[in-house]
C-alpha cells in the first residue's frame, strides 16, 4: 500500500501532528507513504512529491505550520496558471492531478484541509480516486465533527491578547475593540470572549447596531467601569452592511477580510466621547505551537484517517464525536456549513452573564 498526504488551505496548529501520525500509523503497517507539497501542487508538477518515514515526521508533532506547506489558490479544478504579463488563467488539471498520482504508484490519499479542501476531495473521490479527508480549520467551521484541530491554540492566543488588553484598557479608561479570524463563524470571538470576560462579542452570525455596542459601554461606564473590551470577528456585519474588506486579493484568492475593528472603534469614540483603540489579532491566531488539546485532537485524526484506509472508506472524513472519533461521508459535511448556533448554550450563558452580543 502506498499512501499520500496533502495539507490544503490556510493552516492550522496541529497539521504537524495530524502527518505524524498518520505516517507511524501507516508505516508501522509497512505502507509507503508519500508527502505532495504545497496543496496538490507537488502531483501537478508545480512542486515536489516527497517520501514520508519515521525519520522525516520526527520531533513535528508539537510544531505549527506544517512540513508539507499549503496553498489556498491551488484548486485543480481551477488552477491558476501565470503568464509573465502579470495575468492569470485558471484551467481544470484535476485529470493531470489522477495521472500524477497514478505515475507515483498513489493508492490512497489522506487529504487535510478545511471546506474548500474537502470539497475538492469530494469531487476527485467522484472521479474514482480513493480519499480520506481530516477536517482542519482554526475557524471551527467545518461541519460533523465537534471541534477542528487549530481552534483550541487560535482561541487560547485571543485569550491571551484579551488578558493583556484588559490591564492597558483599565489603566486608561479606554474602549478597546480586537478583530480575531472568522470570516463565516464566530467561534473564535464567542469562545475568546467568553472566556476572556470581554464585555462586547460580535460575530457573523449576528449582524450588530453600533448604537447597541454603544449603549452597553455606557451602561458599563455609568455603572463605574470606565473600560470596556470588544471581541469582533473579521467577518462581523453591521445590520443592514456586508462585511469589511482590506487589500486586493490575488487572482483565485478568497476576498481578505479586515478592518471592522478599526471602524466600530471610531464610532464607538464618535458617539460616546470614550477613547477607543482597536487592533487585529491577524495571524498570529494561525501560527506558533498547538495545545496539548489540538495535538491530541490531531494526532487521533491521523491515527484515524489511516485506520479509515484500512476500512476502505472512500469519501469519508474523520470526525470528533465526543467521546469517540468517526468516520462521516463528505458529502453530508458539505451540506450545511456549521455556524454559531444562536440558541447554543455559550451564546445563552454569554447574554446571561450581560455580554452585548450588539443587537
Ligand atoms: O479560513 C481560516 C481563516 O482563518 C479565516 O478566518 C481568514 O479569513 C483566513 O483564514 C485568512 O487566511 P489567509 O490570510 O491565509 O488568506
Amino acid at each position: 500500500m502506498r499512501i499520500a498526504l496533502s495539507t490544503g488551505g490556510g493552516d492550522a496548529p496541529g497539521l504537524n501532528a495530524v502527518i505524524r501520525a498518520a505516517v507511524l500509523s501507516a508505516v508501522r503497517r509497512g505502507w509507503e507513504v508519500i508527502g505532495i507539497k504545497r496543496g496538490y501542487a507537488g502531483l501537478l508538477g508545480d512542486d515536489q512529491c516527497i517520501p514520508l518515514t519515521a525519520e522525516s515526521v520526527r520531533g513535528i508533532g508539537h510544531l505549527g505550520g506544517t512540513i508539507l506547506r499549503t496553498t489556498n489558490r491551488g484548486n485543480p479544478f481551477h488552477y491558476p496558471v501565470n503568464h509573465t504579463d502579470g495575468t492569470c488563467d485558471f484551467i481544470d488539471r484535476s485529470d493531470d492531478l489522477i495521472q500524477g498520482a497514478k505515475d507515483l504508484g498513489i493508492d490512497a490519499i489522506i487529504s487535510i484541509g478545511g471546506d474548500g479542501s474537502l470539497g475538492i476531495a469530494q469531487r476527485l473521490c467522484d472521479k474514482g480516486m480513493k480519499i480520506i479527508g481530516v477536517p482542519k480549520t482554526i475557524d471551527n467551521d467545518v461541519s460533523g465533527t465537534v471541534t477542528t484541530f487549530g481552534f483550541d491554540t487560535a482561541v487560547n492566543t485571543a485569550v491571551d491578547a484579551i488578558d493583556k488588553l484588559h490591564t492597558t484598557a483599565e489603566s486608561h479608561d479606554r474602549v478597546i475593540v480586537m478583530e480575531v479570524m472568522g470570516r463565516h463563524a464566530g467561534f473564535i470571538a464567542l469562545h475568546s470572549g467568553l472566556a476572556g470576560t470581554a464585555d462586547v462579542i460580535l460575530i457573523p452570525e449576528i449582524p450588530y447596531s453600533v448604537e447597541k455596542v454603544c449603549a452597553k459601554v455606557m451602561a458599563r461606564h455609568n455603572a463605574g467601569r470606565h473600560f470596556s473590551i470588544c471581541v469582533v470577528a473579521e467577518g462581523a456585519c453591521e445590520q443592514g452592511t456586508g462585511p469589511r474588506m482590506r487589500g486586493k486579493s490575488l487572482p483565485g484568492e478568497a476576498p481578505r477580510l479586515g478592518g471592522v475593528a478599526e471602524e466600530i472603534a471610531q464610532k464607538i469614540q464618535e458617539q460616546t466621547g470614550k477613547e477607543c483603540r482597536s487592533l487585529i489579532l491577524g495571524h498570529l491566531q494561525r501560527g506558533g505551537q498547538p495545545t496539548s488539546y489540538d495535538r491530541l485532537l490531531a494526532t487521533r485524526f491521523g491515527g484515524a484517517a489511516v485506520e479509515a484506509i484500512e476500512a476502505e472508506k472512500w469519501g469519508y472524513m474523520v470526525a470528533l464525536q465526543t467521546p469517540h472519533i468517526v468516520c462521516i461521508p463528505i458529502k453530508e459535511v458539505l451540506k450545511q456549513p456549521k455556524r454559531v448556533e444562536l440558541t447554543h448554550d455559550t451564546v445563552r450563558t454569554a447574554r446571561a452573564l450581560g455580554i452585548s452580543f450588539g443587537d
